[in-house]
């Protein structure tokens, strides 16, 4: 049977750095769930359709085809046989996906695609409602968050890395505003799964995160070998 670790967490929580590096140490496949609400974001701007329009955006996301390749180990978002990936991190796409991805059209085609992965490669999952909906067995689940100030302070980083100017002021606003609507929508909210572990990663490094959900994995191998 093919093994599952689920993180969840709010946005800036550092989950892709982290799945990434521990999917890499076990050579298991890192698979970035909010990349696949990003891809259906990405439709529905390029359609010209708002999520307030939920009768027309959802019978056009019905009809998106989503894939997934892995092109040396990375993940790549096939839309309709483009590969759309180089487009998903910008912030229009991810504002979108942070509305769209509530829409219980949306999840159902998505968490089925996601199941479907899981079911057949050991896998490292990282979204909002893994380890509550997707995988509700998988065989860790990991809770990883950080304060509101050390997400924005990363991500305005990030950024800044990238030569796109910010305003720390105005990332924790936005952080603190998709936190809300992560938290709070009917479906499927971003909550801790009652068995999953909390790792709080606001002092730590990316290297003690790792290797304390590693830890934590072979603890739990130990256990139930
Ligand atoms: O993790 P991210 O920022 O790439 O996710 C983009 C959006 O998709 C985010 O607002 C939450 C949503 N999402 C979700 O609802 N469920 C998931 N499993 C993953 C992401």
């Amino acid at each position: 049977m093919a093994i599952n670790i689920a993180i969840d967490g709010p946005a800036g929580a550092g989950k892709s750095t982290i799945a990434k590096a521990v999917a890499r140490e076990l050579k298991f496949i890192y698979v970035d769930t909010g990349a696949m609400y990003r891809a259906m974001a990405l439709y529905l701007i390029r359609q010209g359709i708002s999520p307030k329009e939920k009768e027309k955006m959802e019978e056009v996301c019905r009809k998106a085809e989503i894939s997934i390749l892995y092109d040396n180990g990375s993940q790549q978002v096939i839309l309709n046989g483009e590969n759309v990936t180089p487009y998903l991190r910008q912030e229009a796409v991810g504002n979108m996906a942070s509305v769209s991805s509530a829409d219980p059209v949306i999840r159902e085609k998505l968490v089925e695609l996601q199941r479907t992965l899981a079911s057949r490669e050991n896998v490292v999952m990282d979204g909002r409602d893994i380890g509550t909906c997707v995988l509700p067995d998988a065989d860790v689940k990991i809770y990883l968050t950080a304060s509101v100030s050390t997400r924005a302070a990363r991500r305005c980083k990030e950024l800044e890395e990238r030569g796109i100017p910010c305003s720390l002021k105005e990332i924790e606003e936005d952080i603190q505003e998709r936190d809300r609507r992560d938290m709070e929508r009917e479906i499927s909210p971003l909550r801790q799964a009652e068995d999953a572990y909390l790792v709080d990663s606001s002092d730590m490094t990316i290297q003690e995160v790792k290797e304390k959900i590693l830890c934590i994995y072979s603890s739990k191998s130990r256990k139930e070998n």
